[in-house]
């Protein structure tokens, strides 16, 4: 059994936590999102300023939570990519440090592998798999076949959706970040609203969202000028609808073509009400089981990527100490990290 300290630092979160085998002996987390909501969005300059300042705060507090000393942890893990490189690199050197002065591995992780097997923490995989992963930096569809193999199946040409549901949010006034705010406004409102379904009729299970997002901006903006009230609850409702309205089609149809066994959610927006009921109903009497995270695991954190960590640390995949990060690292290549 391995002691594993990983360190998150791809956004606006620092975090550290420390695994003991299956055992999660800590997971700490500094979130920054009150200090990026008054600009509307992550500014990272400001971010990864933010992790240089936490990150020794938070090792400290891990340690004494999980009542370990640094010379017991057999290896350190860190977020390499993708994520933004300022804040990236924060995290980077600290492990970097760590694994050089107590001479122990190094193990890089990919952050969506990380928010996949954060569903680990609710219940055990069982392949094939499919994994719907949706956050406000990344929309994929990956199929895994066995641990650690990742194949995208269909990923987003353009925007992320939760960035899609942040942009959003800001054009009608609501909070940073915006999922939160529109998925309760949804529930209050009509489909009333006529927005574009984009890629919907194609035969791919790629996904856009720059046009849906272009749509509601010019929408609301023309309502303005026009004096005419947007009635926000209305418009959540109609915007929730189309954004996960197509990530719930092309998940089951990709469930189904792929026959898989089991569905999971991962990443900020599997957060989502709407998203978390549709995906249940309708694999209702399928055959397929779907795990949901629990809400603790859906943003970002170090239990998920120790927990990627403790299986790359069976398998050896450890890297030198001249690392690099890689703020597009593609989920296929997380066992490529040469620079
Ligand atoms: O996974 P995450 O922390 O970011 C990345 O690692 O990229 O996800 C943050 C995103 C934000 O865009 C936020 O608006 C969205 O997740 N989000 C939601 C909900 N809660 C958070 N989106 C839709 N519905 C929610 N309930």
């Amino acid at each position: 059994m391995a002691k594993i300290l990983a360190i998150e630092s791809s956004c606006d979160e620092t975090a550290v936590a420390i695994i003991d085998g299956d055992k999660l002996l800590c997971n700490v987390i500094s979130s920054q999102v009150e200090v990026h909501r008054k600009y509307g969005g992550v500014m990272p300059e400001i971010a990864s300023r933010l992790h240089a300042e936490n990150i020794t705060v938070c090792l400290k507090e891990a340690l004494e939570q999980s009542k370990c000393s640094l010379e017991e942890i057999d290896a350190f893990a860190v977020t390499r990519g993708p994520g933004l490189i300022g804040c990236l690199h924060v995290g980077l050197q600290a492990a970097k440090t760590l694994a050089m002065l107590y001479n122990k591995p190094l193990i890089p992780v990919h952050h969506l592998c990380g928010h996949i097997y954060a569903n680990e923490y609710a219940g055990e995989f069982i392949f094939p798999m499919l994994c719907v992963v949706v956050s406000g930096g990344n929309t994929e569809l990956v199929l895994m076949k066995d641990h650690l193999q990742f194949e995208i199946i269909g990923e987003t040409k353009d925007d992320a959706v939760g960035e899609c549901y942040d942009k959003v949010a800001r054009v009608l006034g609501l909070p940073y970040p915006g999922g939160l705010p529109i998925d309760q406004k949804a529930k209050l409102g009509k489909h009333t609203y006529d927005l574009p379904l984009p890629l919907h009729k194609e035969n791919t299970y790629d996904f856009s969202y720059s046009g849906l997002k272009t749509s509601v901006i010019n929408l609301v903006n023309s309502e303005k000028m026009k004096g005419h009230e947007i009635r926000a609850e209305d418009m959540c409702k109609s915007f929730q609808d189309v954004a996960i309205g197509m990530i719930v089609e092309k998940a089951i149809k990709a469930a189904l073509e792929y026959k898989v066994k089991q569905v999971v959610l991962a990443g900020g927006v599997s957060a989502n009400s709407y998203l978390r009921e549709q995906m249940k109903e309708r694999l209702e009497g399928t055959g397929i089981d779907l795990i949901i995270p629990p809400l603790w695991c859906t943003t970002d954190n170090a239990a998920m990527i120790a927990k990627v960590a403790a299986r790359l640390y069976k398998e050896k995949v450890f890297a030198s100490l001249d690392l690099g990060v890689d703020p597009n690292w593609k989920i296929s290549e997380y066992r490529n990290f040469e620079n």
